[in-house]
């Protein structure tokens, strides 16, 4: 039976998750909490942490698979910590959490109407969506960002994990991350101290809550052009449109297991090889697009995905002698 806890933000209690996953599979947590600035997240955390409570932290939900029954502990979710401001002045970077509302919505939104552009720069709260500020750069004019179009998911959760792929990564534009650290302190970490490799931005267990990004200046028509061409791109290649936690397993190759003339492995690559597109377990089927990506065609349960990566891992092992690592995150 859950605690009756006097929470410091927003909090439900035996919260569904499963629609709040692009997978849209798993079941509930004991307490979901749902701060809606940094200074909430930090102070949600450290209340987690007073009464001992295991905490997650959940961004967009698109690279998770959550399993059935319930989670023990918290989830607290970035979903409301996702406002997005432009510096001041050139050189001078605004705390977001220093300034009023009314400052933000007047002076930095990126909604408002465009401001003077000669600094590209945004300050970015960890929950805002990656496809929003795809977007917003593109309107913008500013480079840096389109290779991450079709990319689901938040700016916490795509720094966290170095997303990207054939057109870029996250810390190709991070300038300095803000961590919670362990310590429940926040801290700020330069680019250069920081050390993101393959789908790892390098920040081990701290939680990210905001950053700032530095992108160049350059045409509207030509970045839009740019991200068009490379969602189409990837429409052709990976189920975009449908319910998926993403790529599964790592590459065994590396980050260029996709070029043709590498010698490498993609896994996807690798599935498809071994006819395993179209494997299926109750909803859940090995996308017939993409051999790397489980969909949901509806109806799938957390142990129908668990039990058709355990099965893929299998029949590669025993195929190739390949031991795939498996790159989405799981919550069990
Ligand atoms: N291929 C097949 N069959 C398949 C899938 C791929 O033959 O079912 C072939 C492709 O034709 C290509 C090669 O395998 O020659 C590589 O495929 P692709 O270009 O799709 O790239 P990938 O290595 O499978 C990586 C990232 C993706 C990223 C794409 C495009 C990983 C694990 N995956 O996929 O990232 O979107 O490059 O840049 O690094 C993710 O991390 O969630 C993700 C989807």
């Amino acid at each position: 039976m859950t605690l009756s806890i006097d929470w410091p933000c927003a909090a439900l209690d035996n919260a569904p998750l499963a629609q709040r996953t692009n997978l849209r599979v798993g079941g509930s947590v004991e307490w979901l909490l749902e701060p809606s600035t940094p200074d909430e997240l930090r102070e949600a955390w450290l209340a987690a942490q007073e009464h001992k409570l295991d905490t997650r932290i959940l961004g967009g939900g698109a690279n998770l698979i959550i399993s059935d029954g319930i989670l023990p502990g918290v989830v607290i979710s970035t979903g409301r910590v996702r406002r997005t401001f432009r510096p001041l002045d050139p050189g001078e970077v605004i705390d977001p959490e220093e300034m009023t509302d009314e400052q933000a919505k007047a002076l930095f939104d990126i909604e408002a109407p465009v401001i003077a552009a000669d600094d590209p720069r945004l300050i970015v709260w960890a929950g805002a969506s990656l496809p929003g500020l795809v977007h917003a750069a593109s309107r913008l004019g500013w480079s840096g960002l389109e290779g991450l179009i079709g990319v689901p998911g938040t700016l916490g959760g795509a720094i966290a994990m170095n997303a990207g792929g054939r057109w870029g990564e996250m810390w190709d534009v991070v300038d300095m991350v803000r961590v919670l650290g362990p310590d429940g302190d926040f801290q700020d970490i330069q680019k250069a101290d920081a050390n993101p490799t393959y789908r790892n931005g390098g920040l081990g267990g701290s939680i990210v809550v905001g950053a700032v990004l530095r992108l160049e200046l350059d045409n509207k028509r030509r970045v839009a052009e740019r991200a068009r061409e490379y969602l189409r791109e990837k429409c052709k290649v990976q189920p975009v449109t449908e319910a998926s936690a993403g790529c599964i397993f790592k590459n065994p190759g590396g980050p260029k297991a996709g070029d043709d003339d590498s010698g490498k492995i993609s896994a996807g690559r690798l599935i498809d090889e071994l006819g395993l597109k179209g494997l299926e377990r109750g909803g859940a089927v090995v996308s017939k697009v993409h051999g790397n990506f489980i969909v949901n065609r509806g109806g799938a349960t957390g142990s129908d995905v668990f039990g058709l990566i355990d099965e893929l891992r299998t029949k590669v092992q025993e195929a190739r002698g390949i031991d795939l690592q498996i790159e989405v995150k799981r919550w069990r």
